[in-house]
């Protein structure tokens, strides 16, 4: 019955079949859960963010469960981005979209792994994680600095062939202002929110629940917040908008959509249920024919004023 309704959307001119993308870090390198959801019923995947070397990340305990969500501190652990081209893309079933994730701890870093990547044909768009809220070096600064945020689009754009989201840190007074400076640089589209940064104490050990004391926020918990800051910043720019953040129903990913997402990305609830992106791509064209939408790509900013 959902085959009435067109679902494909254009994300920052990645061509997607549905608007329904998993998030980096959730979904691994697409392998390791595609025994559980066909992946090509959803729109595609963004893989786990890659540095020019392997990463180990964080020592454990690195994640822990909270109200409505989940803390993390992996620290950007990842086979770095020449085992990705090598032995991860190869491993995917053919007509899975993919979506490469980059970070470094300095620009040229990114550079470096967007070089690797712009030969990759099987690489459909890159993600710029400038929003990583718990490494040491890196992530939060650029996502968090004007002036840094801006160089670093420039940088990464003058290495990709693809088109480039930048992946936008909710740890900001006025996310409007970041999406205006990456737009003004070039990027393709955005991405966002990344995790919220936060931290949790275990009481009888005195101690802070992770290793790392300071975690990102994820999951339902933060999707008020995420929505918010999606609606913001697409007011603020023409480029399209990747929305993300506690998204585990076909109405929260709508929501999304009506505050001006061209696409929506599913992260913790990856966790809770391998197949939960499929049935939100699902549920969401149900809704499109229900309410007379011909088209997903019309929903897009619908949301009508009081
Ligand atoms: C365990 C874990 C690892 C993550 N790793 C990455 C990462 O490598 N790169 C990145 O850009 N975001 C990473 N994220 C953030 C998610 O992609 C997403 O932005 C965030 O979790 C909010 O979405 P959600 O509430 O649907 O999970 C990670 C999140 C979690 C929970």
């Amino acid at each position: 019955m959902s085959d009435a309704v067109d679902m494909r959307v254009d994300l920052a001119g990645i061509p997607l079949r549905n608007p329904v993308l998993t998030a980096s870090g959730t979904f691994g390198y697409g392998t390791e859960l595609a025994p559980f959801l066909d992946l090509t019923r959803i729109g595609g995947f963004v893989a786990k963010s890659l540095t020019p070397k392997p990463r180990i990340g964080n020592p454990p305990p690195r994640i822990a469960e909270v109200p409505a969500g989940m803390l993390n501190a992996i620290s950007l652990e990842n086979v770095g981005v020449e085992a990705f081209v090598e032995d991860k893309l190869p491993a995917l079933p053919e007509g899975v979209t993919v979506i490469a994730s980059v970070f470094g701890t300095e620009p040229a870093h990114y550079a470096e792994v967007c070089e690797r990547l712009a030969e990759v044909p099987r690489v459909a768009g890159i993600e710029v994680n400038a929003s990583c809220p718990h490494v040491k070096a890196g992530g939060i600064e650029f996502g968090q600095d004007p002036k840094m945020l801006g160089d670093l689009v420039t940088v990464v754009k003058r290495a990709a062939r693809q088109p480039v989201l930048v992946k936008l840190s909710p740890n900001v007074t006025r996310i409007a202002d970041m999406a205006k400076v990456c737009e003004d640089a070039g990027a393709d589209g955005l991405s966002l929110i990344n995790a919220v940064q936060a931290m949790d104490v275990d009481i009888r050990r005195r101690r802070t629940v992770l290793r790392n004391g300071l975690g990102g926020l994820s999951g339902p918990a933060i999707r008020p917040i995420a929505l918010r800051m999606v609606w913001q910043a697409a007011q603020a720019v023409k480029i399209p908008i990747c929305g993300i953040g506690g998204i585990s129903t076909p109405e929260d990913a709508i929501k999304f959509l009506l505050c001006g997402a061209t696409a929506i990305q599913v992260g913790t609830a990856n966790y809770l249920d391998p197949e939960a992106a499929g049935r939100i791509a699902d549920g969401i064209a149900d809704y499109a024919r229900e309410q007379g939408f011909p088209r997903v790509s019309d929903l897009v900013g619908a949301l009508e004023s009081w």
